[in-house]
């Protein structure tokens, strides 16, 4: 990981301070509890699913692995960490942090949850913890619009944010290569998955989401989540949604492969790619996000159009719906501590939301760009039977190429999705960068 992080930590924990103490000061608040949470139990069972830390909790720290700890904020003061270590010879026992951040913190090591929980200062707080209640925290009706102002602060991220980001992109776009190389050998969908893993040398549970690896058409059922163990007899394509972590943030990216001899699945992953990069160069300040998807309506009906799925023009096919039952996602999200990161329909500090356009209500981010925001821009084309099965009760039918929308059904699908940073200027794209270094 870049040496960078050990200089830029302290500038973003001053920044993520300052944001906080506004919000504590507006909503009369005296301190800000972060809990990282605990791992959820398995019903009827002693074994716990794998254990994420509270987002909230990895945006102030780089810490992934600390069941039951927090972090203790109050204005003027050092940041405390109180960190559970148990004295448990079962488990692995958490290792006192010793790196870049750790000095910034005031450190108590306490052997329990509970003893952590009794550390924590008496007070009006905000506490952010999952099942706040059902740890014996008083419910906060006024936590909400605390949150909201908190929330609002995590759309612009830090200088250190960014070079966490990139790093995921770095891992993510190393680990692509190997499983673009492992199904062009022949390999099935859980063998391109395990190259994916072994690339980047993660497992599957410290993946910033469950990774997407459909052949042929899997590609069209958009998350799909098996992985077949034997490949079929004529691999057409592979559709590939995989992140890669680094320090609690996560990369979100999508390369669409075409098989061999398969020319006219690789013209239209061709045209989705520079539609793509269109969508990624206005990525800029003051661009509505939720112009951009409809506009990628436009231009992607204007390829299905000219690759000759239907006759109608772009604009028809927009109007009709016939662009929504290729493309019947978002054009993308916000990106963050979170995959699908918090604000992105927020209307201001004060909450609110902005609808997505009717008809798209799938759309995530809904706001105009500003600087500091990382989105995701991915968009798709799929031949999925269900939403395909709709046209074709339409008066408008018979101009649809229904041969050669069948024909296509064996590839699944396109999406190519890259993370985006809004500048004051040009897009910094980080996925391609990855690429072009890797
Ligand atoms: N991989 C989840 C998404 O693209 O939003
Ligand atoms: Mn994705
Ligand atoms: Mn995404």
């Amino acid at each position: 990981m870049s040496a960078q992080l050990d200089t830029l930590y302290p500038d973003h924990l001053r920044t993520l301070r300052a944001r906080a103490d506004q919000v504590l000061a507006d909503a009369g608040y005296d301190h800000l509890l972060i809990g990282a949470g605990l791992p959820p139990l398995k019903f009827l069972d002693d074994q716990d699913y794998p254990f994420v830390a509270n987002p909230w909790f990895r945006h102030w720290l780089p810490l992934t692995d600390a069941p039951g700890s927090w972090v203790v904020h109050t204005p003027g003061s050092r940041p405390r960490l109180i960190f559970v270590q148990p004295r448990d010879y079962w488990h692995v026992v958490p290792q006192t942090p010793d790196a870049y951040w750790t000095r910034e913190f005031e450190l108590s090591i306490v052997p329990s949850a509970a003893e952590a929980l009794a550390q924590l200062p008496g007070g009006h707080n905000a506490v952010i913890v999952a099942d706040a209640v059902a740890q014996g925290f008083a419910a906060d009706p006024s936590l909400a619009s605390a949150l909201d102002a908190l929330n609002w602060q995590r759309s612009s991220k830090t200088a250190y944010e960014l070079e966490l980001l990139r790093e995921a992109n770095r891992i993510g776009a190393r680990a692509h290569r190997a499983a673009e190389q492992a199904f062009r050998a022949g390999g099935s969908e859980l063998d391109t998955h395990l190259a994916y893993l072994a690339a980047a040398r993660q497992t599957d549970a410290e993946l910033p989401y469950a990774s997407i690896v459909g052949i042929n058409t899997h590609g069209a059922i958009l998350h799909y989540s098996a992985f077949d163990r034997a490949a079929p007899e004529l691999s057409h394509s592979l559709l590939i949604d995989a992140g890669a972590s680094c320090a609690g943030y996560g990369s979100d990216i999508t390369r669409t492969h075409a098989g061999p001899k398969a020319w006219e699945f690789q013209a239209l992953v061709d045209a989705v790619d520079a539609a793509q990069q269109g969508f990624v160069a206005k990525v800029r300040a003051g661009q509505d996000y939720a112009q951009l998807h409809l506009h990628a309506h436009l231009v992607l009906a204007d390829i299905l159009r000219r690759q000759g799925f239907f006759r109608m023009s772009a604009e028809s096919a927009v109007e009709c719906g016939v662009s929504r039952a290729f493309f019947p996602h978002g054009l993308g999200h916000m990106l963050g501590a979170q995959v699908h990161d918090v604000t992105g329909q927020q209307q201001s500090e004060a909450g609110g939301r902005i609808d997505p356009p009717a008809g798209h209500p799938h759309l995530r981010m809904t706001r105009v760009l500003q600087p500091g925001m990382v989105v995701t821009i991915e968009p798709g084309v799929y031949f999925i039977d269900m939403l395909l099965a709709g046209l074709r009760e339409q008066p408008f039918a018979s101009d649809l190429d229904w041969v050669r929308i069948r024909h296509f059904r064996q590839f699944g699908g396109v999406r190519i999705e890259d993370d985006v940073v809004c500048t004051g200027d040009a897009p910094e794209n980080l996925t391609r960068d990855a690429f072009a270094a890797a």
